[in-house]
C-alpha cells in the first residue's frame, strides 16, 4: 500500500492571506486553522501530514508546527532547508521525519530538486544529525541518476523524487520521457537501498500513472487535495485520493 502524506501548506497560505499581521482576529476567529485541517485529514486516512516551514514564514508558522507536534496522531514530516537554524529547530521539535528541500525566496513553491553534489557536506551533516535524533531524513531530488547516487552516499535513508517535471509534461509529448525518468530513478534508488517517496504536482488525474512508479513508499500531495477540499471538504478529498492511489 502506498502511504499518503497530506501537505497542508496551502491551508496556511489562505489564513496568511487575511491574517498575516494579526496576533488574533476580532472574536478570535483566525481561519482556516491548519491544525484542524491536519486532524480532519488524519481522520479521513492520511498516513502523515507534511508542512514546509519556509525561511520567510510565508505560510506555515512556528506555532503551527509545535501545535501539530502536540496534537497529531500520525507522522509529522517537516520540509526544511538545509540551514543551521532549521536543523536546530528540527532537533528541538523532533518530528518523525524531515524532508530536506532547496529553498529560493522568490519561488512560489519548491521548484527544483536539491543539488546534493553542490551541498554534499552540509547535507551529510544534516542527515547524520537527524539520524542521531531518531528522525528519518529524506532528500527531495530530481529523478536524476547522479543525485540519487549521491543521496545514498551522504547517508540518506529516503529520497523523495520530484514529480513536478512529469506533472508539467502531462498532456504533452514529453510525458512518456518524464515518466520513464521517474521509473528508472525509483528502481535505482531502491537498488541502492533507499526508500522511495515522491511528490509535487500530483493530482486526481495523473495519480493513475504516478502510482505505477515502482517501489513507491509514500506520496506527498498538497495543492490538488486542498483545491478539491474547497468543494468537498478535506475528509472527502483525502479519502478520494487514497482510493485512487491504492485501488
Ligand atoms: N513534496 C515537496 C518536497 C514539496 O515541496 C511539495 C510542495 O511544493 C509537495 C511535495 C507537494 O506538492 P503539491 O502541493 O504540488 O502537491
Amino acid at each position: 500500500m502506498i502511504l499518503l502524506g497530506v501537505n497542508i501548506d496551502h491551508g496556511a497560505t489562505l489564513r496568511q492571506a487575511r491574517y498575516r499581521d494579526a496576533a488574533g482576529a476580532p472574536g478570535g476567529a483566525v481561519e482556516p486553522d491548519p491544525v484542524l485541517l491536519a486532524e480532519r485529514a488524519e481522520r479521513a486516512g492520511a498516513d502523515g501530514i507534511t508542512v514546509h516551514l519556509r525561511e520567510d514564514r510565508r505560510h506555515i508558522q512556528d506555532r503551527d508546527v509545535w501545535r501539530l507536534r502536540e496534537t497529531m496522531s500520525t507522522k509529522l514530516n517537516l520540509e526544511m532547508a538545509c540551514t543551521q537554524a532549521m536543523i536546530v529547530l528540527a532537533l528541538k521539535l523532533r518530528p518523525q521525519a524531515v524532508c530536506v528541500v532547496p529553498e529560493n525566496r522568490t519561488e512560489v513553491t519548491t521548484e527544483g530538486g536539491l543539488d546534493v553534489a553542490g551541498g554534499a557536506e552540509k547535507i551529510r551533516a544534516c542527515v547524520a544529525a537527524m539520524k542521531a535524533a531518531g528522525i528519518e531524513a529524506s532528500l527531495f531530488i530530481d529523478p536524476d541518476e547522479r543525485q540519487i547516487e549521491l543521496s545514498a552516499r551522504v547517508g540518506a535513508p529516503v529520497v523523495e523524487l520530484h514529480t513536478g517535471a512529469y506533472a508539467n509534461a502531462y498532456g504533452t509529448q514529453r510525458r512518456g520521457a518524464e515518466f520513464q525518468r521517474l521509473r528508472l530513478g525509483a528502481v535505482q534508488a531502491h537498488q541502492l537501498g533507499l526508500k522511495v517517496n515522491a511528490g509535487h504536482g500530483i493530482n486526481y488525474v495523473n495519480i493513475a500513472e504516478v502510482r505505477t512508479i515502482p517501489h513507491l513508499n509514500e506520496l506527498n500531495i498538497g495543492h490538488s487535495i486542498l483545491c478539491r477540499a474547497l468543494f468537498t471538504g478535506i475528509e472527502e478529498a483525502v479519502r478520494e485520493m487514497k482510493a485512487r492511489m491504492n485501488s
